[in-house]
């Protein structure tokens, strides 16, 4: 049977996938990358590392396995980060990732000289500190000679696929990451462009996600393992490629991802915007639109306070330390802006923070806030969409958080929402691997290979009571952040 490779070009690491068309993964491949923090709040990768993890990882990925039978390839990408080449095809500078900080000057300049209600015209959207065009605002300003440098502007999955065929694109979706894009008309916006000073013939061709964009360029083929008629689609931000992944597609459809960073999409059939645009009004890679909120760090906040503060591993003693007792019954808030924060606060400045100690507070108690912490923070954006009227009862979830049965019983009552849990967490990857196969045909479109491959294993539902005491804690964490605000740009 024909198989097809996924790609998720995470933050931490790229996850490799190799999928059949019944939608068997048949193997899982990871492999680590760093993640560099030049100055607090930034966050910069090398794209040369991504390239050797793709291109080592790839052959891993085959092994045992007949390469012969892969038609194509599908990524879904980290969104936002700003990959710049020069007329070699050269990268200039380490890229400058989602979750980097170091803009809130540009950002603010675009939105309160530019003005939002032009960006929102122009783009459908606002600027946030981590999109890609107060990126190039930045480097004008403060690296002149690589701004002047640049010939291609590029997305990191994109940047992997322009290796992998030789071919300058990049898709719907995650070009509506970049406020350079109208995401009702999907075109780069004239005026977006001009704002930032660079050209269209700097832009990749923008195609829908399921599109195929070339083949295997004679060398990568050789250097992967594989065929060269293998086809690459144009592949997907990993937030609609997770979507993808888990079956959220058409209208209404919810997903939350639990990775790095932790989002709440909702996919829509029409173009939709809120009217705070404290949600993100992106293009789907269903051929429709989503609306999006974006934490800077989620799963990542739990990997923080494991790993770094307790110096343990052990996840999953951590969690089996949480008392069912305690359950909605914490005392101990936490703020989990260690990166700051995107939706739907939009400060670059918010810190993450414990509050509530007492002298009988424990580990397990620091523990647990953590894993609250976060999911208060999803409710913020669930609540700006429900504030618009939007109706969600049900969520998939996916993303190396949802692997704790925990993990996914705090969101389901805090977010009072019931849970389906997919057969694979695996949503970037899955989903780009499922792209791929309408890119070569398999399948007529992405709304049909979510019908036919998406299955659900267990629904994780919210217990009335327990959602009541969260919903009462959830009103005291909304206290934290208004009265701290003023407080976080003191701090630094
Ligand atoms: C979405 C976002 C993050 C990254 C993480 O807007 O910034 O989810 O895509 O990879």
């Amino acid at each position: 049977m024909n198989s097809y490779i996924g790609i998720d070009l995470g933050t931490s690491a790229v996850k490799l996938l190799l999928m059949d068309e019944q939608g068997q993964i048949l193997n899982i491949v990871s492999r680590d990358y760093p993640l560099l923090f030049p100055h607090p709040g930034w966050s910069e990768q090398d794209p040369e590392e991504w390239i050797r993890a793709v291109w080592e990882g790839i052959p891993l990925l085959l092994e045992g396995h007949d390469a012969a039978k892969v038609r194509g390839i599908g990524a879904g990408g980290q969104m936002h980060g700003l990959v710049v080449l020069d007329a070699e095809d050269k990268v200039i500078r380490p890229a400058i990732l989602w979750n980097d900080g170091r803009t809130a000057e540009e950002t603010d300049w675009l939105n309160q000289e530019v003005g939002k209600d032009k960006l929102r015209g122009y783009t459908a959207n606002i600027a946030f500190a981590g999109f890609t065009a107060p990126k190039l605002l930045w480097m004008k300003v403060h690296e002149p000679e690589n701004f002047a440098r640049i010939s291609k502007i590029m997305l990191p999955k994109d940047y992997v696929n322009y290796r992998l065929t030789g071919v300058h694109a990049s898709d719907v979706s995650d070009a509506s990451g970049m406020l350079l894009f109208d995401v009702k008309h999907k075109t780069w916006s004239k005026e977006m462009l001009k704002i930032c000073g660079v050209r269209e013939a700097q832009m990749p061709r923008v195609c829908e996600s399921a599109a195929a964009i070339g083949r295997l360029l004679p060398e990568a083929a050789r250097a992967l393992g594989l065929p060269e008629d293998v086809i690459v689609c144009a592949g997907a931000g990993d937030n609609a490629a997770a979507a993808v992944g888990t079956g959220t597609v058409g209208e209404g459809a919810c997903n939350i991802s639990l990775g790095t960073s932790g989002t709440l999409f909702i996919s829509s059939k029409k173009f939709t915007v809120d009217a705070q645009n404290a949600l993100h009004a992106f293009a789907h890679a269903d051929g429709g639109w989503h609306l999006m909120g974006c934490m800077l760090s989620a799963a990542s906040c739990n990997k923080w306070l494991l790993e770094d503060i307790f110096g343990t591993q052990d996840y999953a003693g951590e969690m089996a330390a949480v008392a069912e007792t305690k359950l909605g019954r914490n005392r101990v808030f936490f703020l989990p802006y260690l990166m700051g924060e995107r939706s739907p606060i939009n400060d670059t400045s918010a810190r993450g923070s414990f509050i509530g100690m007492t002298m009988d507070t424990s580990r397990a108690d620091l523990e647990q806030a953590v894993l609250e912490g976060v999911a208060f923070a999803l409710r913020d954006s669930l609540e700006v969409a429900r504030a618009q009227g939007i109706r969600i009862e049900s969520s998939k979830i996916c993303g190396g958080g949802a692997k704790s049965a925990l993990w996914r019983r705090i969101i389901a009552n805090v977010l009072n929402l019931r849970l389906e849990i997919p057969v694979s967490e695996q949503g970037p990857g899955m989903g780009g691997a499922m792209l791929a196969m309408v890119a070569c045909g398999a399948y007529p479109d992405v709304e049909s290979v979510c019908r036919a491959l998406v299955r659900v294993k267990e629904t994780v539902e919210p217990e009335p009571e327990l959602s009541a005491l969260y919903e009462d804690r959830y009103q005291r964490f909304k206290l934290l952040y208004p009265a701290l605000r003023d407080v976080f740009p003191k701090l630094s």
